[in-house]
């Protein structure tokens, strides 16, 4: 098992940091579902923290069951960064994060994110006085270039061997494509035989099995995934069972109506606004139905509601339709 610095990563599988998604409640949903390694919050801006930004603030919060769990922040001014990691040190995460990979233009134009892989001297100063800041380990998290004239991830890599890093990992696509293409996979392969710190590979895997192709296909350390946790939580859990030579099994439909219902209640007691426990919900619903039977009618049914009791009444009703119907198909026959 690959360990950044002194956090044992195990299983070598690792939540993407996905801003407005990976909160406090989606990596405990996460965690207790089972099967990942290494949970990432989403990117925190270094400018904000170091200026007392409450609702920047508000997102660090975290849980000892969630651990080992890294902090991402993102900034172009290095002694904002290493301001920024004195707060995160203090807070006391098991891995700080540095995000040079952020392809929105939002965080280019202040020259953070991927725009730092356009500025190897800066990103070179801004790792080096984080890093001095920090006893927990550090990371960074990349792209492969600003485009394909620029790609430059190997000099990226060995800067961050150099300055000390304790692992990187790469979104195999270049600043440039957002998420369109297909992440190349040879780069991580590339990546991982150029460098002696652990690779962890990031780029379009959707199933459990796909984890375990990119172990294969790169040779990396670690596998990251983001956006098919969305429409299976359970992709951990199952890609752990494929890596330990057990079966991975298909979640049922009392795991996936619990699961909702349980995300909704920690997401009402968690939003300070009922307006963005809203925005959540509907937000979830679209991801957990998906390849549900018949998960199209709750959608569009969801959509006219107000109030997360509406909510779920509707996915409680919903689920036992589907029970009954199950029972109905089950008396014949079918
Ligand atoms: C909604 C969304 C938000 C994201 N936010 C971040 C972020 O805050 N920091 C970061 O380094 N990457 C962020 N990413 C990129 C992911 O971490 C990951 O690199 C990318 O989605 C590719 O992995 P995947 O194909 O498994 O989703 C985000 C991606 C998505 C879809």
């Amino acid at each position: 098992m690959p360990s950044f610095g002194n956090v044992l990563v195990d299983p070598p599988l690792v939540l993407a940091p996905m801003a407005g998604i990976t909160d406090h409640v989606y990596r405990l949903m996460l965690r207790r579902i089972g099967g990942v390694g290494l949970v990432t919050m989403e990117f925190i801006s270094s400018e904000a923290i170091s200026r007392g930004n409450a609702r920047q603030m508000r997102k660090m919060v975290f849980s000892d069951e969630e651990r080992p769990l890294s902090i991402q922040i993102y900034g172009s001014d290095a002694a904002r960064m290493a301001a920024a990691a004195d707060i995160v040190e203090e807070l006391g995460p098991d891995v700080c994060d540095i995000n040079m990979g952020c392809p929105a233009n939002k965080v280019l134009k202040g020259c953070s994110g991927a725009a730092l892989m356009g500025d190897l001297p800066l990103a070179r100063d801004i790792v080096r006085k984080v890093k001095r800041r920090l006893t927990i380990p550090l990371t960074v998290k990349f792209r492969l270039g600003l485009d394909t004239a620029r790609i430059n991830f190997l000099d990226l890599g060995r800067m961050c061997e150099d300055e000390g890093v304790a692992a990187v990992a790469m979104h195999a696509r270049t600043a440039r494509q957002m998420y369109t293409g297909r992440a190349d996979r040879d780069r991580i392969a590339e990546l991982k035989t150029s460098l002696s710190i652990p690779v962890v590979g990031n780029g379009d895997v959707d199933s459990p099995a796909d984890a375990l192709e990119m172990f294969r296909q790169t040779g990396c350390d670690a596998v990251m995934i983001g956006r098919a946790t969305m429409k299976n939580p359970w992709i951990f859990r199952q890609a752990s069972d494929l890596l330990a030579g057990r079966e991975a099994r298909e979640a049922t439909l009392e795991e996936r109506r619990d699961l909702m219902l349980g995300h909704f209640r920690a997401i009402e007691a968690m939003a300070f606004e009922p307006k963005e426990a809203m925005h959540k919900l509907r937000t979830m619903t679209g991801w957990y139905t998906h390849g549900l039977p018949n998960g199209r009618a709750l959608r569009v049914r969801i959509s006219g509601l107000e109030t997360p009791q509406d909510f779920r009444n509707a996915v409680s009703e919903f689920f036992e339709g589907l029970a009954t119907v199950d029972a109905e198909l089950i008396a014949v026959g079918a």
